[in-house]
Formats: C-alpha cells, sequence, structure tokens
C-alpha cells in the first residue's frame, strides 16, 4: 500500500530514498516513519551528549523504593533483557491547529501530522523498577528529563500499575529503528509510553522517582491537559486550580483519524479518468486499543461507507525474533500501538456530488471520533470528524484540507473564516448551496486590546531601528510599538523570540501564534505607536506586504523576501536541507545558474542579523519551493560553531527566514556559455574543485550540464573532504557521473578515510589537477572551499600555466 506521511503536507517527499533500516516481516513502506520525517516536540534546547559519554549516562531509580539504584546505560543494555516493538508516538496537539481556528489556545499549530512510529529497541520499564523494589503506597512513576527549561526540567509522571503491566509495553528505549536515538528524540535514552500522548514519553531520561502521588512536575501541571471547554485562556491563567485538577490530565490517546489522500491542494480532473478513487489516511486509538472501523461520508454524515483496513503493526506479531539487539515478540499481547491505514474506493461521479469528505474511526470500546470540536485551552486531543471540502472548477475537483501545519497558509477552515463564517455553526463554518444549512450568524470575536490607555509617544522608524538588538527589543504589533525588554526573561517561547523581532513588525507571527492571555498582557509592554511614514516604510521594507499574488518571482535584488521554513531534512548527523515554502505554489526562485542568494537570521543570543550566501539546490524550474543544503558548525570545546548554521538548525518550522538575491559574478548560460562580471565567454570544459559545503555552487552548474544532453562542455570534479560522510551530494554526482562518463568524472579525495575506502586519498593537489584537467585553451576553473583551498587553488593554477581571468572563486 502506497500511503504516505507527507501528503498530507501536499508536497514530494520520497519516502523510500530515506534512509529505512530493513523491517523483520516486509511491511509497508511507511508504516516506519523515516528519521527526518519523524516529528519532533522539544520543549527548549536539546542536551548535547557527546558519542563517547553515551555508555556512561546515568539515571537514577529512587523515592519510595526499597533499593535505590543508579544505572548506566551500559548497565541497562548488559544486565537486562533487551526488546524491541514498533510504537507510534502521537503529540497531544495533533491536529491543534483546527483548534487555532476556531478559538486561538495555547499551543502552537500542528497539522494532522504530529505523528510517527518507530521500532524502539530498549528495556521494559517494569524489569528495572521491580529491581529497585517499590514500598507499599507506591503509586506513580514521575519521570524527569536532562532538559533544563525555564520551569525546571521536564517531568511527567504515569501510574505504576501500568509501568508494571507488561501488557502497556512501557520501556526504556535508547535506539530508534536500529539507530542510536538523535540527539531530538532523547539521545541516549528516553521513556517510550506506547498508545499514550507523546508527552510521557519523557526524553533524556535521568530520574525515575517512584512515588504516591502524581507528579508535581510544572510541565505535568500545566501542560498535556484538557480543561473542560468553558474555561478560557484567561480563566485558567488567573485560577491555578484548573490546572492542579488530575482528571483532567491526559494519559491515552483518543481515537482519530485523517485523509491524506486526497491531497491538500489536489486535484482530480473528471475528464478521461478511472472511475474510481481511492480514499486513504491512517487512523489510531489510545490505551492499545484497535481501530475496529473507519467510516466515510459524503453526505455530511447523513450516510457512512465502510473502509479497508490495513493493520502492519499485526505483521509484527507473527515472529519472534532478534532485532536491533532486542526480541521481537509481540505474540502474547493483544494491544494495538500503531497507526494502521485505511482506504476506500469510491465512484469519482459520487465525489463529483459531494461537497466535502468526512472520515471517523471507532475503536473497539466502540468510542468514536465526535462530529463536533471539543475546543480546550491547550488545544490538545482534537479528534472531530477529519474533514476535506470538495471544489468545484468547472471539470475539476480540487481537494481541501481543514488546515495546512504551523504559519502555512490555506485550508477551509481560514477559507471560510475569513468570509466570516462561524466554524461552530455545525456545518463547518459554510453556506451549502441549496442544501438547507441553517443560515450563518458570523462570529464576532472578541478583540483583545493590546495597547495601553494614556500612552502617546509617537516613535520614528529610526527610533525604532535603534532598538533592534537584545539590549532593548522593540518591536512592532498593528503599528503599535513594544518593548520586550522586561519579558525577556519571562517569555514561555524563550528570550530568543523576542529578540528576532527587534526592529520588525511582527504582527502576522505574533497573532498567528499567541493566545489571548498573551495578547491581553501586551498592554505592559506597550511603549508607543509607529507614525504614518514609518508604517509604511516598515511595511515596503517587508515585502510580505506587497501583492504576493502578482510576484513570479521570489528574489529580489533590492529587497529582502520572506520564505517559511517548511521542512528540515537531516542527511547526516551535521548536514541538513532546509525546504522553505515561497510565497505561492507558481512562483520560481529567480536565480540563475551559478548565482547565489543571501539569507538573513537574527543571531539568538545578540539579535544582530546574520547574513551569509548561499547557493540552494533547487532546481531551476521548480516551483513554489527553495532547498539549501548546509552543514551546520557545532560547538566544539575548543571552536565556537556557526553562528548562522546553528541559528538555522535551531529555527521551529513555520518560521520566516530573509532572503535576497541573485548575487555573483559568474552566470552559466548553457552549451558552454557563461558571463564573468557581464562579459560573455565561451566555454569547452569546466575544472570544478570543491570541498566540503563548496560543493553546492559547483553542483548547480554541474547539474545544469549534464542534465542538457545537447551541452557538450567536458566537466571534472575535484571534490575533497576528510570522511566519506562529509561528501555531500555524492549520491546526485555519482549518478550524473556513471550515466554521463563521457561527459564528466568525478574524483573524491579524502585526508581521514576508512579503511574501506577504495577511492583517492590525502588533499587536492597541484599534481591532482595536472592529472585530471591540464589547461588547455577553453578550459575554465569554478572554485569553492574554505579560503586555504582557494589560494593554493590559485597559487597551483597560475604555475601551471591559467589565467586569472580563467579562474572563478565563488
Ligand atoms: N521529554 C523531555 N525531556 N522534554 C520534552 O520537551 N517533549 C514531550 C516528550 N518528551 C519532551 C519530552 C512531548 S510533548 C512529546 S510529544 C514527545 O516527547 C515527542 O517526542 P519526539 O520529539 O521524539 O517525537
Amino acid at each position: 500500500m502506497a500511503h504516505s506521511f507527507e501528503d498530507m503536507f501536499g508536497r514530494a517527499v520520497n519516502l523510500m530514498a530515506a534512509r529505512m533500516p530493513p523491517t523483520p516481516p516486509e511491511t509497508v513502506d511507511s508504516f516506519l516513519t523515516s528519521p527526518g520525517l519523524f516529528y519532533v516536540r522539544n520543549h527548549g534546547p536539546v542536551p548535547q551528549v557527546r558519542e563517547d559519554e553515551i555508555q556512561d549516562w546515568e539515571f537514577s531509580i529512587e523515592g519510595l523504593v526499597e533499593n535505590p539504584m543508579t544505572l548506566t546505560l551500559r548497565q541497562l543494555m548488559s544486565e537486562y533483557e533487551q526488546v524491541t516493538y514498533p510504537i507510534t508516538l502521537v503529540c497531544a496537539g495533533n491536529r491543534r491547529k483546527e483548534q487555532n481556528q476556531v478559538r486561538k489556545s495555547k499551543g502552537f499549530s500542528w497539522g494532522a501530522a504530529g505523528l510517527s512510529t518507530a521500532l524502539f529497541t530498549g528495556v521494559v520499564m517494569s524489569d528495572v523498577i521491580r529491581r529497585a523494589r517499590p514500598l507499599r503506597g507506591a503509586r506513580y512513576v514521575c519521570m524527569e528529563g536532562a532538559d533544563k527549561l525555564p520551569n525546571g526540567f521536564y517531568g511527567t509522571s504515569v501510574k505504576l500499575n501500568w509501568a508494571m503491566d507488561d501488557n502497556k509495553g512501557i520501556m526504556l528505549a535508547y535506539k530508534m529503528n536500529g539507530e542510536m536515538l538523535r540527539p531530538d528524540h532523547g539521545k541516549p535514552l528516553r521513556a517510550v509510553v506506547p498508545g499514550q500522548i507523546g508527552g510521557r514519553s519523557v526524553k533524556w531520561l535521568k530520574k525515575l522517582i517512584i512515588t504516591n502521588a502524581p507528579s508535581d512536575n510544572w510541565y505535568h501541571i500545566y501542560d498535556n491537559r484538557v480543561l473542560p471547554t468553558m474555561v478560557s485562556p484567561d480563566e485558567s491563567a488567573n485560577n491555578p486550580r484548573w490546572w492542579y485538577d488530575e482528571r483532567y490530565a491526559i494519559y491515552d490517546l483518543n481515537v482519530n483519524s485523517a485523509i491524506t489522500y486526497p491531497a491538500h491542494g489536489e486535484r482530480l480532473s473528471l475528464i478521461g479518468l478511472p472511475e474510481n478513487y481511492r480514499i486513504k489516511g491512517y487512523a489510531y486509538g489510545g490505551g492499545g486499543r484497535r481501530v475496529s472501523r473507519v467510516e466515510i461520508s459524503l453526505d455530511k454524515g447523513r450516510t457512512w461507507q465502510l473502509s479497508d483496513i490495513n493493520y502492519p503493526e499485526d505483521l509484527y506479531r507473527g515472529v519472534n525474533q532478534q532485532l536491533y539487539g532486542g526480541q521481537l515478540d509481540m505474540s502474547w499481547r493483544e494491544s494495538c500501538f500503531c497507526w494502521c491505514f485505511w482506504s476506500l474506493s469510491i465512484k469519482v461521479s459520487e465525489l463529483k456530488e459531494a461537497d466535502d469528505i468526512l472520515v471517523r474511526a471507532m475503536d473497539e470500546a466502540m468510542n468514536i471520533q465526535p462530529r463536533d470540536m471539543y475546543w480546550s485551552v491547550l488545544g490538545m486531543m482534537n479528534n472531530p470528524w477529519f474533514r476535506v471540502a470538495i471544489i468545484k472548477d468547472g471539470n475539476l475537483l480540487q481537494f481541501e484540507h481543514p488546515t495546512q501545519p504551523a504559519l502555512i497558509p490555506g485550508g477551509w477552515m481560514e477559507r471560510v473564516k475569513s468570509a466570516g463564517g462561524d466554524l461552530t455553526n455545525g456545518h463547518w463554518g459554510e453556506q451549502f448551496g441549496g442544501g438547507g444549512s441553517a443560515p450563518i450568524e458570523r462570529a464576532v470575536e472578541a478583540e483583545v486590546k493590546m495597547t495601553k490607555d494614556g500612552v502617546d509617544r509617537i516613535i520614528t522608524i529610526d527610533e525604532l531601528r535603534r532598538h533592534g538588538n537584545a539590549d532593548q527589543p522593540w518591536f512592532v504589533l498593528n503599528g503599535e510599538v513594544y518593548d520586550g525588554t522586561e519579558f525577556l526573561g519571562g517569555h514561555p517561547g524563550g528570550a530568543q523570540s523576542i529578540i528576532s523581532a527587534a526592529g520588525l513588525d511582527s504582527t502576522e507571527e505574533f497573532m498567528a501564534i499567541h493566545s489571548e492571555t498573551a495578547k491581553a498582557m501586551m498592554p505592559k509592554y506597550h511603549v508607543g505607536s509607529l507614525d504614518g511614514v514609518s508604517r509604511v516604510a516598515l511595511r515596503e521594507g517587508d515585502p510580505q506586504g506587497q501583492s504576493i499574488e502578482k510576484r513570479k518571482v521570489f528574489l529580489q535584488p533590492r529587497a529582502w523576501t520572506k520564505a517559511a521554513l517548511l521542512e528540515k531534512r537531516i542527511v547526516s548527523w551535521d548536514t541538513r536541507i532546509f525546504v522553505f515554502q515561497l510565497e505561492h505554489q507558481e512562483q520560481t526562485l529567480g536565480l540563475p545558474v551559478g548565482q547565489h542568494l543571501m539569507v538573513r537570521l537574527r543571531d539568538p543570543v545578540t539579535g544582530e542579523a546574520v547574513i551569509r550566501s548561499y547557493t540552494p539546490i533547487t532546481e531551476i524550474k521548480e516551483k513554489g519551493l527553495l532547498e539549501v543544503l548546509v552543514k551546520i558548525y557545532f560547538d566544539t570545546e575548543e571552536i565556537k560553531g556557526g553562528r548562522m548554521t546553528l541559528a538555522l538548525d535551531a529555527l521551529p518550522l513555520g518560521r520566516f527566514v530573509d532572503f535576497k538575491g541573485p548575487i555573483g559574478k559568474f552566470e552559466y548560460l548553457g552549451r558552454g556559455s557563461c558571463t564573468i562580471g557581464g562579459e560573455l565567454r565561451q566555454v569547452k570544459s569546466f575544472l570544478m574543485i570543491c570541498a566540503g559545503s563548496g560543493v553546492t555552487p559547483i553542483y548547480q552548474v554541474f547539474r545544469a550540464i549534464i542534465q542538457d544532453p545537447e551541452d557538450s562542455t567536458y566537466c571534472v570534479v575535484l571534490d575533497g573532504n576528510r570522511l566519506f560522510e562529509d561528501i555531500l551530494c555524492k549520491q546526485e554526482l555519482d549518478a550524473y557521473a556513471t550515466e554521463n562518463s563521457d561527459r564528466c568524472k568525478v574524483v573524491y579525495t579524502l585526508t581521514k578515510a576508512h579503511e574501506e575506502w577504495d577511492g583517492m586519498r590525502g588533499r587536492i593537489s597541484g599534481d591532482l589537477i595536472r592529472e585530471h584537467m591540464p589547461w588547455s585553451e577553453g578550459t575554465m576553473a569554478l572554485i569553492c572551499g574554505p579560503e586555504a583551498l582557494e589560494t593554493s587553488v590559485r597559487k597551483w593554477l597560475s604555475e601551471q600555466g591559467w589565467k586569472n581571468s580563467d579562474m572563478v572563486f565563488f
């Protein structure tokens, strides 16, 4: 079954290309989520644990136990029975963006993709607790992580009898899909609590404390709860008693489902297509309960059709074998801890008549998804029927999901709301033509007042910009100026997000992610109003204010344009592909081959703008997306890491980044023609020398040449790196080189190669250059790498008779 997780984003990510461990029973391709797509939910900075410290990682079992213990990961791995189980983790905020559309909750906007599945390897938690021998009166297991957050370490609890019940599958895991845990997922040790919300699966686990009462950790009390729906953000802030009522704490997941196909934005032509369309999606139950049915309605819930369900988890029940160092044996356990996939073939003619597709799932305890949303202050456990609207456009049907994740605009909820529909009117806010639906009354949302009475200071843009730093960060919301200085320490999102907004108009982001409570706090920080001219100037400096519909090309040479971070693909431990969404799907990047763009971010610590140039790996003809391959320079004991790359790595999805360009003196026009500083040149062959991430501009030109069968320009790429793992774009370069050996050659040389490496060793040298491409008429050298390499290459080339005008340093 080709069920792809990424479909919910409506974008083409090839899951099969992602590194996937072999799974024991031949299972469906995307039952297990690839590491790069596995969702990440961290409340603060990720604790850094060095490779050589992993085995010595210590955690304690203390509290109401006869035999308190401290164990190392080494002991856990050697002294206990190891197990491997497939488990789906689901964030309690999955589908929260729908809640935020109805009324802003205190939580950020997950789409329907806040869940992922992996094979976890570790030790059953009860084995460890049993050795510590809990005392009489012990009822809870409190867990604490190593991540130090504004309100203490992250921690929570589950009931002791659940932890001791092997049917519940609660474990201490150190591997995911056969790999040691990655930093984001709790490296080196985490709890995994199947069937319950992800928030109970504490990462970077340091303590298990056995107690007679639930955890009193701040994050256990003020997070992961569904307060009664009438409790407003204000009421919850003024009356802490709501948070202390353990009845409102969430443990088991509730039954939920979503549609993946049709994807958001998918179009279906009514002409000449097969008669049927297969609707697909996922479903999960909570507490180990099996999803017992998934039903589809095309008439707003009057009638329902039963879909087919595939339970890939069941394929693992039939085996009893070692996997990734743990015993995989689920034959004795009936519980369902993983998502399942449903599908239903529908007549296209039926879809044509329908306004929407609705799905609901039921579990084996007959819990069923409700029609209406249960809104609550944290926006968690959202599980009403998942609805995909059908927009008719002549002979085309276009499908619209409820929302697009994070700050990405789109979805029927936003459309309906901005047209004045009341999303809680029982008809999803829509006014269906002739459907007999009740007339819609426009919802009037009380605006929260964010200004302070009596503040009448007029502020100019110059004054604002003088506060565009970390010392006294001022920012603008709806033309009003706020001073964030006093709130730097207390801001739940960290000081960094205020500093990043300094000197800028942050209306869009602020309004999108802040609750009414947060808005109601703003008068305290209000310092004045921006004058009219400055408001215009601020807006004009921000191309988002322009009509983006009209702009076919994203990059502008004299103004910064913003694109939202859509995805962060992990290529290796220190390399990522950052995928940004352009302003609309038809927009092209506007970057000629061989040129670069500038990226601007604010230093999270100082608030200063950090600007670097990059060459994206996006193909010229690609629309709507911008992909940048970046090697992250982490802090080491001796050297401070890269400011830009660390800031990029810390960016949450949905955050806007500024881009400007194109820049660069070289442009490749195709078929040997290029310009240097505007001067036209004809080239017969290119010598391309690069190292590390310097490959990106080289790769761009190389790809353009090789992709054009009529381009006879010969290319030699000399790519120098330390380790094999450091070679970027290798797969792509090799694929082109193998298929076009008459037109190009790619040579790698490594200074710290593993023993198995059978390629070149050592640094790029003058001899290597002479061997692979001596100078001749019509050759040109393109060079991109660290300064030392560039200086040496210049020297060697000059010695070998190359003229300065034949060398381009990126
Ligand atoms: N554990 C610690 N120590 N700190 C955290 O911020 N987040 C929790 C949980 N465990 C968190 C944590 C939440 S809310 C979720 S949904 C899951 O981890 C997410 O796990 P993942 O990032 O591996 O997908």
